[in-house]
């Protein structure tokens, strides 16, 4: 049970790395990846995703920009986007002359798909010894990626990610305790929680300590980041790709 087991110390290696050496990612080394990547389970066997990687040099400084001046975009080894992916299905669909009933529970499986790929990916990648980053803030711009990526009805890009060799070797970052995150027969208590949340935040307080950022911790930054509406266009600009969010 506790001998040690590769697959989990890759896992636990994980830290999101934002500095790259200029090395490039070989065709050999993504392929791999995503050989392994693609095994993720998937909704009936549906597969709703792709990676669409980013490879023109002035494309890749407009998408750093876009995406909130992320440097890393222009400058890790491999960049793409991570997209869920109705246009396959609904491509067999209209070959066969059938309806494909689009709607929320449709854009969501493919969501979670995708995510699952994503996962995976990553975790191939850095088990092979390369550093990534997932860009989110795809999404602050996203109708100018599409424009700029030209991107098709049916592709939904979720988020960028960035893959190269790493120029940095950061501590990992704190996580909840696995009895914050796993409860059994019914869901933990507020004050469960929020004594859970006091703990998390006293590790969160000297994590950042450490790296000279006294005075922060996980819920100062949590409480900021919701506290207003994030993205708004973005039902807007999926709809406008072929989502259907009824
Ligand atoms: C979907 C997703 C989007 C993210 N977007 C960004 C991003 O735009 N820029 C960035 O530097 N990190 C991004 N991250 C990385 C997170 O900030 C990081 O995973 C988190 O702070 C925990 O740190 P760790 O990965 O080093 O453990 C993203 C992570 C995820 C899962």
């Amino acid at each position: 049970m506790s001998a040690p087991n590769p697959v989990l110390a890759a896992m636990t290696a994980h830290r999101t790395i934002r500095s790259f050496r200029p090395t490039t990612v070989p065709d050999a080394a993504i392929e791999r990846a995503v050989r392994a990547a693609r095994m993720a389970a998937t909704s009936s066997w549906t597969q709703g995703y792709g990676l669409l990687q980013v490879t023109r040099r002035n494309e890749r400084e407009a998408l750093a920009e876009m995406t909130g001046d992320q440097t890393q975009v222009a400058k890790a080894g491999a960049f793409f986007t991570v997209n869920a992916d109705i246009r396959r299905h609904q491509l067999v669909a209209i070959r066969e002359g059938a309806p494909h009933a689009n709607n929320l529970e449709v854009f969501l499986l493919v969501a979670l798909d995708t995510a699952l790929f994503a996962q995976n990916l990553a975790l191939a990648f850095e088990a092979d010894g390369w550093g990534t980053c997932f860009i989110g803030g795809l999404r602050t711009r996203l109708p100018e990626v599409c424009e700029l990526l030209e991107i098709p009805q049916g592709v939904f890009p979720l988020f960028g990610l960035c893959v190269g060799e790493p120029a940095e070797d950061p501590d990992p970052r704190p996580r909840f305790e696995p009895d914050a995150i796993w409860s059994k027969d019914r869901c933990p208590t507020d004050d469960t929680i929020l004594r859970q949340v006091d703990a998390h935040d006293a590790v969160a307080a000297a994590y950042y300590t450490q790296r000279g950022a006294d005075g922060r911790n996980w819920s100062g930054g949590t409480v900021r980041k919701f506290a207003k509406p994030l993205r708004e266009h973005l039902r807007a600009t999926y709809e406008a790709l072929g989502a259907d969010f009824s």
